[in-house]
């Protein structure tokens, strides 16, 4: 007795009849992302360790919690990447890509792994569609990647979702905003949920957006991270939201909106849905991390980016009824059936020639007699069957059969091809 083997909790194998929908989605990202001046970058599963924890910060969730690692060369650690903005700005800076290529716009698609606690929307192996704008400091080009989203949601179908956006302030100003934040928070932390003080000795700023209800009202009551913004955040902040006035694009603000990662600066920003429950909401997020260039040793290098959950948008785009595929096997354009094994190496040549004209064609490696031949031929509903022998072999001459109406028609065998698409179009 020999246990079969599953897939790993937190993981998910894409079947064919879904994996079409992911084409879709991965499609009109690639198509409508090279419209903004988008290239494709793929960076490895695994990075060194300190990678992550130096730009994602060592306080944060997925650092302490959520990393799969594993010791590498010389007991160097290793992590398989949780999140691909990081990669993207090492790579940037190790192929000096803005500097030699002047290439600043990049996107990605691909596997992240955190090791969170599984649930609908949450996975531990799940996939990041994500965009990075690398050496620009505009938020009219903010504005741009923001517009650039709506479009790739609105191509897809999907119309119940909420631009939310914040701006966190920078290293100008966060510093005074998190000592008022201490000094108001220690009379009251007494009242905050475990996490909460935990977070409080060690990344106050995420107190701000507690999931839990009794936090989010005493929150209420702490300084507001706007009322702090130097005039350099002030001015950028409101230059955005100009933008998106422009573009005529709908936003929602919210002071708590904090993010879990630590290179933010000045803009945050989430689309939304209140279709995926309340903790998973967000189908992507994203925003500004000018200083992650300098902590991974680089020069200045302002940067603007997003991330969003495939799993998440296909949970939300599979429900559609225009959008299900119930998956068949594609249907041959030729079944050729051989009557012996000198027949069948003759068909496994004919049928080479024919896929490299385009054609779909099929031929029986298990030794099925002609008429069980003819009836498979029959169950994957090809559109035509030739039977090939001796005779064909030696007068270099087919019979095409076609199978809806039974209608025959001869062909030299080297025109079997072009005779075919004519008999079946
Ligand atoms: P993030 O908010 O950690 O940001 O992840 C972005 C999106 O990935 C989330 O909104 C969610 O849709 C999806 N996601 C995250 N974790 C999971 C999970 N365990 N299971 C399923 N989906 C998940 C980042 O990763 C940043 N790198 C985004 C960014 C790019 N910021 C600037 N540039």
């Amino acid at each position: 007795f020999v246990m079969a083997i599953k897939t790993i909790q937190g993981t998910h194998d894409i079947l064919p009849g879904d994996v079409e929908l992911w084409q879709r989605i991965e499609n009109a990202a690639r198509r409508i992302f090279s419209r903004y001046g988008f290239a494709e970058i793929r960076t490895p599963i695994f990075e060194w360790t300190d990678l992550f924890s130096r730009s994602i910060g060592a306080a944060t969730d997925i650092v302490q919690k959520e990393m799969y690692s594993l010791p590498g060369s010389k007991g160097r650690s290793m992590t398989l990447r949780p999140e691909g903005t990081a990669p993207v700005v090492r790579s940037y800076l190790q192929h000096k890509l803005g500097h030699s290529k002047k290439i600043e716009r990049l996107y990605y698609i691909g596997q992240m792994f955190r090791h969170e606690r599984p649930q609908k929307g949450r996975y531990r192996q799940f996939h990041q569609i994500g965009a990075e704008v690398i050496g620009s400091e505009s938020p009219a080009m903010e504005a741009e990647i923001l517009h650039m989203l709506t479009r790739l949601l609105s191509e897809l179908g999907l119309d119940n979702f909420r631009i939310v956006l914040n701006s966190v302030g920078d290293t100008h100003c966060r510093p005074n905003y998190l000592k008022k934040l201490q000094r108001s928070l220690s009379p009251l932390i007494g009242d905050f949920c475990n996490q909460c003080q935990a977070r409080a000795k060690t990344n106050p700023l995420r107190i701000l957006d507690c999931k839990i209800t009794a936090c989010q009202e005493l929150v209420k009551n702490l300084p507001k991270l706007a009322d702090s913004l130097c005039d350099g955040c002030i001015t950028h902040h409101q230059e955005l939201l100009s933008w998106l006035d422009e573009y005529e694009i709908n936003y929602h603000l919210d002071e708590t909106l904090v993010r879990g990662l630590d290179y933010y600066v000045r803009t945050t920003f989430e689309i939304i849905t209140d279709q995926l429950g309340p903790t998973q909401n967000a189908i992507l997020g994203g925003g500004r991390y000018d200083g992650l260039s300098e902590l991974l040793g680089g020069p200045r290098a302002p940067g603007y980016g997003f991330a969003l959950g495939l799993e998440r948008l296909v949970l939300l785009l599979s429900g559609r009824d225009n959008l299900k595929t119930e998956y068949t096997s594609p249907k041959p354009q030729i079944f050729l059936a051989h009557l012996d094994n000198g027949a069948l190496r003759y068909c496994v040549k004919l049928a080479a020639e024919l896929r490299d004209q385009g054609i779909h064609v099929l031929v029986d490696y298990e030794g099925r007699s002609l008429k069980s031949q003819m009836r498979l031929s029959d169950r994957l509903g090809s559109a035509a069957t030739c039977v090939i022998g001796e005779t064909e072999i030696t007068s270099g001459r087919v019979v095409l059969r076609r199978m809806r109406d039974g209608k025959e028609i001869p062909a030299e065998i080297s025109e079997t091809g072009k005779t075919l698409l004519g008999l079946i179009s």
